[in-house]
């Protein structure tokens, strides 16, 4: 059932080289698609939505990703199935495997902040397709009835970033938002430690996000919304009250230019 596939969850129980499925209904399910390469620098967290006939990638990785994660797709449906592929920011982590996927298949339509349209055909020689998140945001119907909400979350880190929120799940797929240092020697997507997570988030977050006052609007826009779970890029998942519990964190953290003394660099 829907709600306890993500609650049941243990980081002592995951197959790595698996799809882990973290929502199950009938017309609209989500699973963990990412990497993990035990020599990896950087580990990825992909997501794959499959609702009612269409199939979307979000933060498909880099190049070396595309393989992996191509091949955990394959397991659920054919790759040529996929609709969209959402990308959060234009980092390389999020979109060096677009090309692949786009030779695969030239039909995906990029879901993509409109800030970086231009800088997109960079990663590819292909002509693509887009459909553009302004600032002011982006309300996407799914053909389940369910809808995707895209949110502008400037500075966090990118100028322009977005987050994507899924009204059926609750589930926030935060990008970068929330990233946190993994494991080398074993995957972990949910958090068994609070305290263990604040360290291994806050390094990035103080020098990646823009500003204290970037965290503090993004967490000013999501108040209200029906959260059930944050899924970053990298490192674990937030289950319930650990949402919270990061947005209370976020808000304040001396992050950007209000983390670094900027004139004495
Ligand atoms: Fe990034
Ligand atoms: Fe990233």
């Amino acid at each position: 059932m829907a709600e306890g596939t993500l609650q049941r969850l243990e980081n002592g129980a995951l197959d790595a080289e698996g799809v882990i499925p973290l929502y199950l209904s009938d017309d609209h399910s989500l699973y963990w698609v990412g990497s993990f390469g035990e020599d990896e620098e950087i580990r990825c967290n992909s997501y794959l939505m499959i609702d009612g006939g269409q199939a979307w990638v979000f933060e498909p990785g880099g190049l070396a990703h595309f393989q992996p994660t191509f091949d955990k797709v394959s397991e659920l449906i054919s790759p040529f199935e996929i609709t969209h592929m959402v990308v959060s920011h234009q980092d390389p982590d999020v979109c060096a495997s677009l090309a692949s996927w786009l030779q695969f298949n030239p039909d995906i339509q990029i879901v993509c902040p409109d800030l970086w349209h231009r800088f997109m055909p960079h990663f590819m020689v292909y002509h693509a397709q887009y459909q553009l998140v302004p600032d002011t945001g982006l309300q996407l119907p799914l053909a389940s009835g369910g809808q995707l909400d895209c949110i502008s979350a400037p500075y966090l880190h990118s100028p322009g970033n977005i987050v994507v929120f899924d009204r059926v799940s609750g589930f926030l797929l935060s990008g970068d938002i929330g990233a946190a240092a993994v494991r080398s020697d074993r995957l972990e997507l949910v958090i068994d430690d609070w305290a263990d997570q604040l360290a291994r988030m806050t390094g990035f977050h103080q020098r990646y996000m823009g500003s204290t006052r970037a965290a503090a609007a993004f967490v000013a826009r999501m108040r209200g919304l029906p959260i059930t779970a944050m899924l970053p890029q990298h490192g674990q998942i937030f289950r319930g009250e650990e949402v919270q519990r990061f947005m209370a964190w976020f808000a304040t953290l001396p992050c950007g230019v209000d983390f670094l003394d900027l004139d004495t660099q």
